[in-house]
């Protein structure tokens, strides 16, 4: 194919402010990885705050780099030994952080077959897409992980029949928070969250039963009556600015458990609450990745699997500057910034 630009947004210091593009030559694929070309890319937190380099994050791994971890975008080709893809295929896919042509924020990538899941033809959005891999695989990892939630039988009804139980996610609008929410409910959990009030209708289409607003200097006793005597599950997709700690006064039975995203404070579990930091479990344990992609799958193709909400951003690549500054002053809420690659300036 000819014309083809291969323009990547680039980082070449520390703590850079403004991000520009670069151009770079077609890479060559090892076994089992697919070239795509990048349609939609999504933001999280994790881009900015290593640029910025924010106490708790991992260093990039060299400079220069190109950061973005969620695309969703068309097959363009397949290397040695992939056998599930082809080139023309639709799918969403998340970076193995291998070296700067493995990131998002460029025209196309290098993502590995194990890692890429097809979109359905109509139904799901590149746009949509592109907010899901991220937020969905470390919420439904952690669950499965931390809080042994039960995966539904993949050729039963989705959601899976009610449990009965009760399962309470902290920051139900955040982008992890929101796939926690669906990922429970789809397990067939009663499913209880947090956010402010201006995303209650959101977070409640995700499939939560009850949204509470955590602005409310009384809310963990309000979650607790509403829960009854059997909350013993939290994920807290927050994990910061004392979310754990009210987590943790939300259960309401003699032992429990909470997931937590981030590292946790020295000392940070209680006699009867325990604290499990779940971030990147499904990469490290096979037969978790297999669960969480697997029913991922079956949902998008039964057309049952909600997106969070996206918000394009414009100038495409060049937009993810802005996008960064937005979440540095913490203008983010109930939504997932993306960015149409077709969109950036000289494409
Ligand atoms: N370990 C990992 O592998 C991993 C993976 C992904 C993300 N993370 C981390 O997880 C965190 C969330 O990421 P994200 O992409 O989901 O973030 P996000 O969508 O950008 O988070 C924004 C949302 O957080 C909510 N929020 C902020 N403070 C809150 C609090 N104290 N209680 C309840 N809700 C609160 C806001 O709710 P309202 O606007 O409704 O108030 C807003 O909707 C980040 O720190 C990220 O770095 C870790």
């Amino acid at each position: 194919m000819s014309g083809l630009k291969f323009l990547a947004l680039v980082i070449r210091e520390p703590k850079q402010k403004v991000l520009t593009l670069e151009s770079y030559k077609e890479p060559s694929l090892e076994p089992g990885e697919i070239l795509v070309q990048n349609v939609a890319v999504a933001q999280n937190p994790i881009d900015w705050k290593q640029v910025d380099q924010v106490p708790g994050n991992p260093p990039l791994p060299s400079y220069p780099w190109t950061d973005g971890v969620d695309l969703a975008g068309v097959v363009y080709k397949v290397g040695p030994k992939v056998t599930k893809f082809r080139p023309g295929d639709r799918i969403i896919s998340i970076t193995s952080r291998k070296t700067p042509r493995h990131g998002a924020y460029q025209t196309y990538m290098i993502v590995s077959e194990d890692n890429t899941v097809k979109l359905p033809s109509n139904s799901v959005s590149f746009e949509a897409g592109s907010t899901i891999p991220l937020g969905y695989i470390t919420a439904a990892a952690g669950l499965i992980d931390a809080l042994d939630l039960p995966v539904p039988p993949l050729d039963g009804p989705l959601p899976a029949k009610p449990n009965g139980e009760p399962l309470l996610v902290w920051g139900g609008s955040s982008s992890v928070g929101f796939y926690a929410v669906q990922a429970a409910k789809l397990a067939g959990f009663t499913v209880f969250a947090t956010a402010s009030p201006h995303n209650f209708d959101y977070v409640k289409s995700a499939g939560a039963d009850q949204v509470f607003d955590y602005h409310d200097s009384d809310v963990t006793n309000r979650i607790r009556s509403a829960a009854g005597n059997k909350l013993s599950k939290v994920y807290d997709a927050i994990s910061e600015n004392g979310s754990t700690e009210s987590a943790v006064k939300c259960i309401t039975t003699r032992s429990g458990r909470v997931a937590v995203i981030l590292v946790p404070k020295p000392g940070a579990s209680t006699p009867t609450v325990k604290m499990i930091m779940t971030g990147s479990v499904a990469f490290q344990n096979p037969r978790i990745a297999k669960a969480v992609l697997g029913l991922l799958e079956t949902a998008l193709h039964r057309d049952v699997f909600i997106t969070n909400r996206a918000k394009v951003l414009p100038k495409g690549l060049l937009g993810v500057n802005d996008g960064f500054e937005l979440a540095r002053n913490n203008e983010v809420s109930g939504e997932k910034l993306v960015y149409r690659i077709s969109e950036t300036p000289g494409i």
